[in-house]
């Protein structure tokens, strides 16, 4: 779909539809009113009628009203006005949206974005609306011969700024809206890709294509350079299959200074996970598809950073195999030595995400790192203990984990802060090695963060546990792309950081110092 910037009065826009909001309680927004005047109370009509009472989320598609050049003029609740903050606009976004997919109108003109949210510009109000209507549009049918429906994507949106003197802002906000949807795009592929398409060797190729897109340089190490570097825990798990391991390692050097410490993103790239030789039961062991999400969101967010051209040195490293049982695979009671020279008892083979991990935490250290964040759909517990809602957040450093608390925060890709505390640690002993890759089934999430803290110790560190909130199941299975919103908002805010732009409210602005607001209510 086609996006454009506009501002305009909403009566005069020749388009099929003209998307306008409606607040509980009667109340019209800016165009709304225009088009209710203009019609000579048309809109009013039909709100004084009840058939739109403003509840967040529903939608009204009418046709010819008076005087308008539009085909269709769509009212969109929005819910009290007072309650108007980020999460309600995007959701009001995310229905007239859904709601133009069930229209047949091709163009549309958005008057939503031209609304305003408390502590929150032109530009951030674009790229909201944008990242969340190419989230709405995300199919995933490249392997269905037929469609099941038709889907009717529109050709084109505009959405409307408040001035003309708010175009380039509106511009900067597109740009940077659809680099994460971009993103977000790649990581829900990736994920949702089968596992006989997307094997470690695609997923190496896939990031050398990323690359050779926006020129970063990009290296993919296989299973003969791995064990050079002494990889040997992430090597044993790759063993029981026949697809080869790969490393691979995209740079993005966007700081003024080569030099500065880069920010690593490490994700768990496990195209498979059949739990190997502790075999997973049988139900539901497709969705282990998705054990290379931490991968796909690393990808993605690299993706979006790389091409906003943000000022800051970032490395993705992701370390791809798949988890199986063959008569080569590493069994319960082995031990393996990591990079770092830790041995590891491995008692569950299932458990096997950390043992990828820790010999790329280890491999990150080569690059001085200001910051390491690894991703991996790594427990079950996580989900058990978070559910489907938030991420688990385990840091080495508070300050780093309450910035990435604040990312996710807003862009409402939450996480939550659990804690690392050293009474875990006794849960991973060993008799045998430094350490056992399980430290059985209570605080199952936290073991596994107190497993990988223990490679992570020479750099601020955070590990995010997206075992619940990287896919959905049920009728609308597929991936989520989180965490890729609350990533790139963190980078976004380190690249603020870096240029000198004033942090308010825990959080860096992108522009110069604006009006202050009037905080009174
Ligand atoms: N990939 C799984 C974690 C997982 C399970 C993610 C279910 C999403 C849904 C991971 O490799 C795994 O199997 N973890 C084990 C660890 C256990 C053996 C200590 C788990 O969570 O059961
Ligand atoms: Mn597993
Ligand atoms: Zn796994």
């Amino acid at each position: 779909m086609e996006f454009n910037i506009k501002s305009g009065s909403p009566e005069k826009q020749r388009v099929a539809c003209v998307i306008v909001g409606v607040y509980e309680s009667r109340k019209l927004t800016f165009a709304a009113d225009l088009l209710d005047r203009i019609s000579n109370g048309f809109i009013s009509d039909v709100i004084r009628h009840g058939d739109m009472e403003g509840k967040l989320g529903s939608t009204l598609v009418l046709h010819s009203v008076p005087h308008t050049l539009c085909d269709r003029v769509m009212l969109v609740g929005l819910g009290k006005e007072r309650d108007f903050r980020a999460k309600e606009y995007r959701e009001a976004v995310r229905s007239s949206i859904k709601a133009l997919t069930q229209t047949s109108a091709g163009e549309a003109v958005s008057y939503l974005s031209e609304l305003t949210v408390k502590k929150h510009d032109v530009e951030w109000m674009i790229e909201q609306a944008a990242v969340v209507t190419l989230d709405v549009l995300y199919r995933f049918d490249r392997f269905k011969s037929k469609s099941d429906e038709p889907v009717r994507e529109p050709r084109k949106l505009t959405l409307a700024v408040p001035r003309r003197s708010d175009l380039a802002d509106g511009e900067k906000g597109l740009q940077r809206g659809l680099a994460i949807g971009n993103g977000m795009r790649l990581a829900k592929d990736l994920g949702n890709l089968p596992p006989n398409v997307c094997t470690p060797t695609y997923l190496g190729e896939e990031a050398l294509r990323v690359a050779q897109a926006f020129g970063s340089a990009a290296e993919v190490l296989g299973p003969k350079e791995i064990a050079e570097l002494g990889m040997h825990s992430f090597l044993s798990v790759a063993k029981g299959s026949v697809e080869e391991a790969r490393l691979i390692v995209l740079k993005h050097q966007g700081a003024k200074d080569k030099n500065d410490k880069p920010i690593v993103l490490v994700g768990k790239g496990i195209t498979f996970d059949s739990g190997g030789i502790s075999l997973k039961p049988g139900e539901g062991m497709d969705e282990m598809k998705y054990d290379m999400c931490g991968a796909a969101t690393v990808l993605g967010a690299f993706r979006a950073a790389v091409e906003m051209n943000l000022p800051l040195n970032i490395i993705a490293i992701v370390p791809a195999c798949e988890n199986m049982p063959n008569g080569n695979a590493v069994k319960p009671g082995d031990i393996v030595t990591s990079m770092s020279g830790q041995t590891i008892e491995v008692l569950n083979t299932d458990a096997e995400g950390r043992l990828i991990l820790c010999d790329a935490l280890t491999y990150a250290e080569r690059f001085s790192p200001s910051t390491v964040i690894d991703v991996a759909t790594l427990t079950g517990a996580c989900v058990i203990a978070l559910g489907h809602i938030a991420t688990g957040l385990y840091s080495n450093q508070d300050s780093l984990a309450r910035e990435l608390l604040a990312a996710g925060e807003e862009v409402a890709d939450r996480a939550w802060h659990m804690p690392l505390w050293d009474e875990y640690q006794e849960l991973l002993k060993s008799p045998f090695a430094d350490m056992a890759n399980i430290g059985g089934r209570p605080g199952g999430s936290i073991t596994a963060a107190c497993f990988l803290s223990r490679f992570a110790k020479a750099y601020d560190w955070a590990h995010l546990d997206i075992a619940g909130t990287a896919w959905k199941g049920g009728k609308d299975k597929g991936a989520t792309a989180r965490p890729v919103p609350l990533l790139v908002q963190f980078l976004q805010d380190r690249a603020d950081i870096a240029l000198g732009n004033v942090v308010r409210r825990g959080r860096p602005r992108r522009e110069t110092p604006e009006v202050v607001e009037d905080d009174q209510d």
